[in-house]
């Protein structure tokens, strides 16, 4: 049922990943335990990201660690009113994490380089059995799956066809050319993607390298359903403060 229906709004995922990059390059023995203590910290951003409006947090647990915690999960995990997304490889340590975690939903990204196709997303279409299984294990658990994709026709039907329920459109490549004359070309790629996605019935959330320039472009996508963001609401939270920054992101969604 949640996830045939449409907002008429699309919702923010604030990725919190950067709020611990800060933390780590000066506490990284201190964050281990005591990542509540020491600032910047990820959760307490986390919790003002919803008290301005945020829908959802994300957070990326590395294989490297070199951003948030597994404390830091665990924390947010209890102390979050909203939906904890975690971005994940498909490695067995990271789907035993994710299954005795149970966050509400999971968005499979690539952690090697012989996962990412051309352009950055993960390449289900060449890690088909293994994509396949962690999603049907997800869902099992009852945790919803989204796949971090480029928007290639290949890797949105097939994503169809592993049966995952959400896909996040990478907008990275589109983010780059913001300036340059392949703009256009790749906002009709992700147009075309979000068409497709949404015709073989899929949800059609997209990420990475929003910012508050290209926002206002990117929400001009069919049917989307959530963006996912986190660098440039951590950056400039820093000038304008976590609430303020989250409230002006909210506002052109
Ligand atoms: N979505 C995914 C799958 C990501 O990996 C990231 C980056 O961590 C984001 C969204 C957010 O990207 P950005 O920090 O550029 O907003």
């Amino acid at each position: 049922m949640f996830l045939a229906m449409t907002p008429t709004q699309i919702l923010l995922g604030v990725n919190v990943d950067h709020v611990a990059t800060v933390r780590q390059a000066r506490y990284r023995q201190h964050s281990l335990d005591h990542g509540d203590e020491v600032e910047p910290d990820c959760v307490a951003f986390a919790l003002a990201s919803e008290a301005a409006g945020a829908d959802g947090i994300t957070m990326h647990l590395r294989e490297d660690c070199r951003h948030v915690q597994d404390s830091d999960i665990q924390r947010a995990h209890t102390q979050i009113g909203t939906r904890l997304n975690l971005e994940m490889a498909c490695t067995q340590e990271m789907i035993d994490y994710a299954l005795e975690l149970k966050p509400d939903s999971v968005c499979l990204v690539p952690e090697n380089r012989e996962e990412i196709t051309t352009e950055g997303g993960l390449d289900i279409v060449g890690h088909k059995s293994r994509v396949g299984e962690v999603v049907a294990a997800m869902s099992e658990a009852g945790i919803v799956t989204s796949l971090f994709i480029d928007p290639d026709p290949a890797q949105i039907e097939m994503s169809a066809e592993l049966g995952s329920p959400w896909i996040e459109l990478h907008t990275g490549t589109y983010a780059n050319a913001y300036y340059h004359a392949g703009r256009n070309r790749e906002f009709d790629t992700l147009r075309r993607g979000a068409e497709l996605g949404h015709n073989l019935g899929l949800i059609i959330n997209a990420g990475h390298g929003i910012n508050y320039a290209n926002i206002a472009e990117v929400v001009t996508l069919p049917h989307l359903h959530e963006l996912n963001i986190g660098h440039s609401i951590i950056s400039r939270a820093l000038f304008v403060g976590v609430d303020q920054a989250v409230r002006e992101m909210k506002a052109f969604l």
